[in-house]
């Protein structure tokens, strides 16, 4: 994810190459980084964050807590504290980073790596003007941002963080279903990749609602409309509701877990 937000970065020209410095505990990463986008690189990541101004945090959230507690002499309230850590909460971010140090919490999601990501975003309140233009060019540069309360960030988990596998799902059993339709797995592979790709572009470049898309590509008595009969008399409304709560509520446990962990 840090990677995606360099690339992102970089491309869109939000900072230089100059205005990064990376830091990971991994030097083979670091060489990769470096030789990709030419940014400085360090695994001394206390010295990254006196150097920094905003300081991103990109490790697991299992580790955050060792992260947090290395950065800690660096983190003064000048500073700004960017977390995409999934699951771990501004208070225990605040706890370990201490009082008046500006934390943005951020659920970002994998299409960030083509600069296609959707972000939502937490910020501290009081934060500097200068300070939210800065995180919003930061994470406009991987995709869309959306600011919410912190109480919201495991909804948006639940949607828009694990949504790209909902997606993924749904174009597989696209494909399994051509192929049981007597299509080969390459063809209905083609068909089911692209009629997403395209479905995606379409929405992203129309002013029509999802219904009004539904309509436009289901005319009355056809095949379409039999399709869209069949989802609805099993309940796919249903079934979409429940997934999403057992990620919402998986969110809720991990962050516990990764408390207590
Ligand atoms: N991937 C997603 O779709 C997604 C979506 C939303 C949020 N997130 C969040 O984004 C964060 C990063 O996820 P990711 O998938 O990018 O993880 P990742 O690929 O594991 O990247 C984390 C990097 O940090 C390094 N690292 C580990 N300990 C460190 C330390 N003490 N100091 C400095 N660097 C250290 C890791 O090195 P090693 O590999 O050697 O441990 C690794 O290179 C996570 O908190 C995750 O919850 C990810």
């Amino acid at each position: 994810m840090a990677e995606a937000l360099i690339s992102g970065i970089l491309s869109g020209a939000t900072l230089a190459p100059d205005d990064i410095l990376a830091a990971d505990v991994n030097e083979d990463r670091l060489r990769l980084i470096n030789q990709r986008y030419s940014v400085a690189t360090t695994t001394d990541s206390l010295h990254a964050a006196q150097a920094a101004e905003y300081i991103l945090l990109s490790v697991k959230p299992q580790q955050i807590d060792e992260v947090v507690s290395a950065l800690k002499p660096a983190l003064t309230p000048q500073k700004t504290v960017i977390s995409i850590a999934a699951g771990v909460s501004v208070a225990r971010l605040q706890a370990l980073a201490g009082p008046g140090v500006p934390i943005v919490r951020v659920m970002p999601n994998a299409p960030a790596l083509v600069n296609r990501g959707m972000s939502a975003a937490a910020l501290p309140p009081g934060l500097a003007d200068e300070k939210k233009s800065f995180v919003d060019r930061l994470l406009r540069s991987a995709g869309e941002v959306i600011y919410v309360d912190e109480d919201l960030i495991d909804a948006v988990t639940a949607v828009s963080g694990s949504g790209p596998a909902y997606f993924f799902l749904f174009v597989r059993e696209l494909a399994e279903a051509g192929v049981d339709a007597g299509l080969t797995r390459e063809m209905a592979l083609t068909l089911a990749r692209q009629t997403f790709i395209g479905s995606a572009a379409l929405l992203s470049e129309t002013e029509r609602s999802e219904d009004e898309l539904i309509q436009a590509v289901a005319s009355p008595g056809g095949t379409t409309e039999a399709a869209l009969g069949v989802f609805a008399s099993s309940d796919f409304k249903n079934i979409i509701s429940r997934a999403v709560r057992a990620a919402l509520d998986r969110a809720g446990e991990l962050a516990d877990f990764t408390r207590l962990g």
